[in-house]
């Protein structure tokens, strides 16, 4: 079966087609983020303008790649919610004239949920799956959330951020030491640079709670340099703080999202953990998820780099998943 998502719920116009909900046969993105830089976050005004500008092209360009005509197409799989609502709407409007005009089922799908999907994409075989019950752990530009899941059909949210998202903190704090947005990448670059640093920053634990809280942080990193700033008389950081800053905000991140995932596993009693969305392509976050999930036994999963930012791959391939049932 071949589904053709289309995601447009943020400043990321995309469509992609996916046969049987895993083998990508294409996955198109254009995004306005060029546009939305000087202002250090997305313009909703600006994002939903570009999709409508967009998303006529991508969606050709989608079927283009993929080598199939809307005759080839079986269902359009369309993320309806959470997102900016002019944005949503082009998507919307779009998807329905299509299904309308050519007699095709739509489906809505939930943009976070698709995030968890992301690491079932492209998977070689049946037995390198996640498998079920699993923990679901979103982390993007604006959710961050840790669901258990008995199916797709069937979750429950055990936590989610009470303040700001993961990568909303990733950004706030790369503007904060002077980084260009989106500030997640930059972080990631720059903290690789030096593996001994003193500093700390500690984020709010939350214990007995599968709850995390970012803004606190954000707000330690936020007084750090203004102090720093202050007693210096001048405003631009030097390489070497911004590398010791970028490392100790990243690390107290990096280990609540770990803990957090890992006591949700085992408070649910799953071996299995698969990991999606934007911050999800943190390669600090990766590599130390793996191994200490490996060392409790359980499998983390991540979505391949390619389908960790906003995609329509993962909206066409848990559509797939939902019309099967
Ligand atoms: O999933 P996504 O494309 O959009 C939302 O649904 O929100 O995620 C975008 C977020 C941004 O906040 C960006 O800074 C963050 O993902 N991000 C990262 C990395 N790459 C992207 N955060 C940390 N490390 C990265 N390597
Ligand atoms: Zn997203």
């Amino acid at each position: 079966m071949n589904v053709l998502g289309i995601e447009t719920s943020c400043d990321e116009t995309a469509a992609a087609v996916v046969k049987d909900g895993k083998i990508v046969l294409s996955n198109i993105i254009s995004s306005t983020l060029s546009l939305h830089r000087p202002y250090g976050g997305v313009i909703p005004e600006i994002a939903a303008r570009g999709q409508l500008e967009a998303i006529d092209f991508v969606v050709k360009e989608a079927l283009s790649q993929a080598k199939v005509n809307l005759k080839n197409i079986d269902l359009i799989a369309l993320t309806s919610q959470p997102g900016l609502p002019g944005a949503l709407l082009v998507g919307r409007a779009f998807a329905k004239a299509l299904s309308f005009a050519l007699n095709l089922p739509l489906l809505e799908v939930n943009h976070i949920l698709a995030h968890v999907y992301a690491p079932f994409l492209e998977v070689k075989s049946k037995s390198l799956a996640p498998k079920f019950p699993l923990v679901g752990l979103v982390v993007s530009g604006g959710h961050t959330s840790l669901f258990y899941f008995k199916s797709f059909r069937e979750f429950e949210l055990l936590g989610q951020t009470r303040d700001d998202a993961a990568g909303e903190a990733f950004d706030k704090v790369a503007k904060i030491l002077g980084l260009g947005y989106p500030g997640g990448p930059q972080i990631d670059r720059l903290a690789k640079k030096n593996k001994n640093v003193n500093l700390r920053f500690n984020c709010a634990r939350l214990p007995d709670s599968f709850d995390f809280s970012f803004s606190g942080i954000k707000t330690a990193v936020l007084y750090f340099v203004q102090d720093w700033q202050s007693r210096k008389g001048r405003k631009k950081l030097p390489l070497k703080l911004q590398v010791e800053i970028a490392k100790a905000f990243q690390d107290s991140v990096v280990d609540i999202i770990i803990a957090k995932s890992i006591a949700a596993c085992k408070n649910k009693e799953v071996n299995n953990l698969v990991v999606g969305g934007g911050v999800a392509a943190n390669s600090l976050l990766r590599k130390k998820m793996l191994a200490m999930a490996l060392d409790e036994k359980i499998k983390a999963y991540f979505a391949d780099q390619s389908f960790c930012m906003d995609n329509a791959a993962m909206v066409a391939g848990l559509g797939y998943q939902m019309r099967r049932g």
